[in-house]
């Protein structure tokens, strides 16, 4: 018993992160495969504030901040997303 909750402690992090990335698959398109940007309007994700992205994405979800590409893609994120792209992409690298 002891050894499985050993495991699933272990596992469960590098679960969520495998999740998140495929999540983070769709914010690609506009964000970058890293989370950097291929144009100039669409901001880096890599390496941003946790808390920060969470809360954009919650302001795009409610309307609070509203904009014509991403506003949609946040009307699709439950809160559980949100806080796995947000620790997802706050953790890559900028300017790779
Ligand atoms: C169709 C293009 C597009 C897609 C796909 C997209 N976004 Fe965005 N996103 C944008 C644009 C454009 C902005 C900047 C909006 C503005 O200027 O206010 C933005 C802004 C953001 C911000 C705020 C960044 C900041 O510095 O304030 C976050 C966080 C974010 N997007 C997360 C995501 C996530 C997570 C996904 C995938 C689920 C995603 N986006 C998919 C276009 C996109």
């Amino acid at each position: 018993m002891k050894n499985l909750i050993i495991a699933v402690v272990v596992l469960l992090p590098s679960l969520s992160f495998a999740d998140a990335k495929a999540k983070a698959a769709q914010c690609a398109a506009c964000h970058g495969a890293e989370g950097v940007s291929g144009a100039p309007i669409w901001p880096n994700l890599a390496g941003q504030k946790k808390d920060y992205l969470v809360k954009q994405m919650k302001d795009f979800k409610s309307g609070a901040r509203k904009d014509p590409l991403m506003s949609p893609q946040a009307a699709m994120l439950s809160d559980a997303d949100i806080a796995d792209l947000a620790a997802y992409f706050s953790g890559l690298k900028c300017g790779k």
